[in-house]
């Protein structure tokens, strides 16, 4: 909580530092002749335009969503030319384009649109964004304000206005929130004892639903009734605004004047990219920060279901970049079954979102592909003895079709010679915030040598890790993990791999690799094994996880439930026709130790 207090203030000071240089209005709109006499009520909606140009297709998009709940609503931009850079210049040209586009089009709500051009130029020169807001208020004669700025995310952006209305509070925010576990969003408390964090939780997850009055303050997003005579009062009045440069921050002016401020959760309104102080200057992670809430957005289903990717405008054009990244590695891979189309779309918005290349990969069907023929033509042996340690079964299709995938894949990187790596990926894969960032770190550094990387796991024995040994800030050599949601692999590796002859003594791939590593409990399954010496890092914590934990809702997993091998002397043979699943019993144990580890993530 102190540092969302501490952001907000620096975030305030960074604010006001601009000079108010160039002040012009793209339609020659003559302010005072707009206020007419009727007392229909009229709305403002003021934002703040910051030099990311790569967010502005998302949100123009929902501006372009917005309905007028009232007479009139006028839109003001205002764009802060603080670097001075090309990407200034680029938000420059898409606002002003967006504005021309929107003016010819049926979408267009508002009365006028203004775009106002700040410089900074030096630190002493201090334009109050908040007075200039309440003076431009005044003369339009508005009954309400709202204040936010272009990195916000609206699901409904078409009813936000009426809902806030309807609320009929003097001073709200709508609950907008950051990704799973980030704990930013558009109200803090100043409780210091640790119940304030529990009532913060409750409201930010949603637990209690309602508009509450907090103790702290609201931010980022500002909702101003002025049928509230203390708003006028305490807000609008142009005698007073002396009085209100003096303290910038609307929440701290709301607090002094007794003004309660409200957060409302009932629908759900968005989100806001998560914000730590440390990072508030580094563009490039608050850059990684608003693409992780794009790409979480489509995790956000009811049940965990997907959601269609958040929509970019169409009436400017932003092309997405041709030229996408491999992260310097030969190709990466993504094993998606063909009839998991939902997973396939999800992933290929994500992608485009990330910036990556990839090739998808048939997965290998256990349900459908693999029948006695299919096993006897590759020759496959099962390993003697092999039985999953959770149900006490021997291998199931669905497992021998994931084992298969993974394989084709190692002799496909071995078939092209990739001497540069791969990634492998699973199409259940959730990437973590700093993905990128430390995978770039880790795969740009030429003297590291490895053979397997992995970027999630399930730590399957936390005393036998060695967490304190890492090797360039995020490695640490993994014991015995399973899953293999996301790993790299080098060409070295992946000969490793095949020329142990797996298929011969098949396991499930996640077995397979341990052994290999030589990090695996049983002894007597890897003694079938003979040269384990797979050089394995393993990222801590981990920068990918599954995106549905065993247990969840609509966790389907496409190699549990499918039905088993019958082990004969090392031989295969046809399964019993009905279905065997035996994977409910131990939901138990495996819920218990999932729940361990998802702690252990935080
Ligand atoms: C703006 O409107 C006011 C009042 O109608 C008028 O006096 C003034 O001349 C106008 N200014 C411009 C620049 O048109
Ligand atoms: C911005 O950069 C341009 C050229 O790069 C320069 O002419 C201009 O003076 C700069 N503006 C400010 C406010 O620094
Ligand atoms: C930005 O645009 C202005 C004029 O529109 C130009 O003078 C300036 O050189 C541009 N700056 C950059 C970095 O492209
Ligand atoms: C995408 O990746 C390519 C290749 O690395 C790079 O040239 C381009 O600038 C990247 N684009 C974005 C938006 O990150
Ligand atoms: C290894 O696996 C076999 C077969 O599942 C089992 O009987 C044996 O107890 C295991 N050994 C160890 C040390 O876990
Ligand atoms: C690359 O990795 C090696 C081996 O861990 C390490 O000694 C070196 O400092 C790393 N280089 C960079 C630039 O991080």
């Amino acid at each position: 909580m102190k540092n969302q207090l501490v952001f907000i203030l620096v975030f305030f000071f960074f604010l006001i530092t601009f000079i108010h240089a160039k002040k012009y209005h793209l339609f020659g709109e003559n302010e005072s002749s707009t206020v007419s006499s009727t007392n229909d009520q009229r709305l403002l909606v003021d934002i703040d335009i910051y030099n990311r140009a790569y967010a502005l297709p998302y949100f123009l998009r929902q501006l372009e969503q917005f309905t007028c709940p009232c007479s009139q609503c006028y839109l003001d931009f205002h764009l802060y030319r603080v670097f001075n850079t090309t990407i200034e210049n680029e938000t420059s040209r898409l606002l002003h384009e967006w504005v021309s586009a929107m003016k010819k089009s049926d979408q267009f709500v508002f009365t006028t649109i203004t775009i106002h051009e700040w410089t900074a130029q030096s630190k002493d020169d201090r334009a109050n964004r908040l007075s200039d807001a309440m003076k431009r208020s005044s003369v339009l004669d508005v009954t309400y304000l709202a204040m936010f700025d272009s990195m916000i995310i609206l699901l409904e952006p078409e009813k936000i206005l009426s809902i806030l209305i309807s609320k009929d509070k003097p001073l709200i925010t709508p609950l907008l929130r950051s990704t799973k576990n980030m704990y930013t969003s558009t109200f803090y408390l100043n409780d210091q004892e640790a119940s304030g964090f529990d009532t913060y939780k409750k409201i930010y997850d949603r637990k209690r639903l309602g508009c509450f009055s907090i103790n702290g303050g609201i931010k980022d997003f500002y909702f101003f009734n002025f049928n509230h005579p203390k708003m006028r009062n305490v807000f609008l009045i142009n005698r007073n605004s002396k009085e209100i440069q003096q303290h910038y921050a609307i929440d701290v002016i709301a607090r002094e004047n007794s003004i309660p401020s409200y957060v409302c959760n009932r629908e759900v309104f968005g989100y806001i990219p998560a914000q730590f102080s440390e990072t508030l200057h580094d563009e490039a992670i608050i850059y990684d920060l608003y693409i992780h809430t794009l790409i979480e957005h489509q995790l956000n289903g009811p049940s965990q279901t997907y959601l269609p990717p958040i929509s970019r405008t169409s009436l400017i054009h932003v092309p997405l970049s041709k030229e996408k990244t491999k992260f310097g590695l030969d190709e990466i891979y993504v094993i998606n079954l063909v009839r998991r189309t939902d997973r396939r779309e999800r992933l290929q918005a994500t992608f485009d979102i990330l910036n990556m290349s990839v090739r998808f990969f048939d997965a290998v069907d256990g349900k459908y592909t693999i029948d006695q023929a299919y096993l006897e033509r590759l020759n496959v042996r099962l390993l003697p003895n092999y039985e999953d340690p959770y149900n006490q079964r021997p291998m199931n299709y669905g497992e021998l079709g994931c084992f298969f995938s993974h394989y084709f894949i190692w002799q496909d990187m071995i078939k092209n010679e990739y001497s540069n790596g791969i990634l492998i990926l699973e199409d259940d894969v959730r990437f973590d915030v700093y993905f990128k960032y430390k995978l770039e770190k880790i795969l740009s550094n030429s003297s590291l040598d490895w053979d397997i990387l992995f970027l999630g796991r399930k730590i399957m024995r936390p005393n036998e890790e060695n967490y304190e040994n890492t090797i360039e800030t995020f490695l640490i050599e993994p014991s015995y993990s399973h899953w293999t949601v996301g790993y790299a692999l080098s060409l070295r590796g992946a000969r490793m791999l095949i020329d142990e002859n797996p298929i011969q003594k098949i396991l499930p791939v996640d077995e397979f690799l341990p052994i290999m590593y030589d990090h695996h409990p049983n002894s007597s399954w890897k003694s079938h094994f003979t040269n384990r010496k797979l050089k394995a890092y393993a990222f801590h914590p981990s920068i990918l996880t599954p995106t549905h934990y065993f247990g969840e809702p609509n966790y389907v997993s496409d190699t549990e439930n499918t039905q088993i091998l019958e082990q004969n002397d090392g031989k295969t043979s046809l399964p019993a026709p009905e279905l065997v699943s035996v994977d409910v019993a131990a939901t138990q144990k495996r819920l218990e130790e999932n729940a361990r580890m998802q702690k252990d993530e935080l």
